[in-house]
């Protein structure tokens, strides 16, 4: 009998979603934006599979929406800080997310923050939109090099090692703090350090870790404080892994002279905007990280995999960490 997956959004990139509704009965929300949690709870009914983006919450009330023919929810996203784990556990539902295809587009945009954050892009570009620049003078938008400095990774899994990969082209010296991957490296070169030698050593500090409640808040006041007040620390992982308020204290007071962020404690913002945003020495991206046609098309085909995996009794590519 066809399987019923729901998909929490109508279109998503690449060929996914006819994939999937050639082999499942597909029921797609069809709303403009994001379904509220009751639309959502109302066709989850009775569904074997959910597809959903990386900003849906896969709670206990979704999953008992759904009910016992509920066997697989897959992200078309890397993050899964959206997702009650232990819910889903309790119920036996396999959760699948998208490792591994949004590493590189993800690090080159990582790359684009350090740029950005360190070369003072964005007010050198405003300047020039706004019908500044009069003269070439010799200390206007001086930022700090990025060939040669030391680049500091917390977080060395996929995303962090394409990071250092990158940084190798830009003649870096790279360090990393993971406890998971507790060695030095050659492929990609990077010295294995503790949280403390890398905050005071690096130049630029790049975070690569999920949010979790252990890595909630990793960077704080005591954290900024320990970095060299010419360091730039740069964030495509999640918001919430920096401590905003800190940050914006550390970057207004000197502490630190740039960041640049991709990732913010509130998402989305519309109007009302994070102070970080607008802040001279503050790079900001509406988290793109992983925003490339290829890229995203991936993830949802990824994700589609998994499920198709899991409702014909195969072992997903792609469960969450264990
Ligand atoms: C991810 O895949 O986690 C990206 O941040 C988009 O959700």
């Amino acid at each position: 009998m066809t399987q019923r997956v729901l998909t929490t959004r109508p279109d998503l990139p690449g060929g996914g979603l006819d994939r999937l509704a050639a082999q499942s009965e597909l029921v797609r929300w069809d709303g403009d934006g994001k379904p509220e949690p009751a639309e959502l709870h109302a066709l989850a009914a009775g569904a074997s599979g959910i597809l959903c983006l990386g900003n849906d919450r896969v709670d206990a009330a979704l999953l008992d929406a759904a009910g016992p023919s509920l066997k697989v929810v897959g992200l078309a996203s890397m993050g899964f800080d959206g997702v009650d784990r232990e819910a889903a556990a309790e119920r036996g539902v396999v959760v699948t997310h998208t490792p591994g295809v949004l590493a590189e587009t993800t690090a080159d945009l990582t790359f684009s923050l350090i740029l950005m954050a360190r070369r003072r892009l964005g007010a050198a570009r405003d300047s020039l939109a706004a019908g500044r620049w009069d003269l070439f003078r010799m200390d206007d938008y001086l930022g700090l090099d990025i060939h040669g400095a030391t680049l500091g990774l917390v977080g060395f899994g996929q995303i962090g090692r394409a990071v250092a990969r990158r940084a190798q082209g830009f003649g870096m010296r790279v360090l990393h703090h993971d406890p998971f991957a507790p060695d030095d490296t050659q492929d990609p070169p990077s010295k294995a350090v503790d949280l403390p030698t890398l905050l005071a050593e690096a130049d630029v500090v790049s975070l690569h870790v999920p949010l979790t409640p252990g890595t909630r808040h990793l960077i704080g006041a005591a954290e900024l404080a320990a970095m060299k007040s010419t360091a730039t620390l740069v964030s495509t992982s999640r918001g919430g892994v920096i401590d905003e308020n800190a940050l914006l204290h550390a970057v207004r007071e000197g502490g630190i002279h740039s960041a640049g962020l991709d990732v913010y404690e509130r998402e989305p913002m519309g109007t009302d905007l994070s102070p970080l945003v607008g802040e001279p020495r503050v790079a900001t991206l509406p988290h793109i990280g992983s925003a490339t046609e290829a890229t995203r098309a991936a993830m949802v085909d990824l994700a589609v995999d998994n499920i198709l995996e899991v409702l014909e009794g195969r072992p997903a590519t792609t469960p969450l960490p264990g």
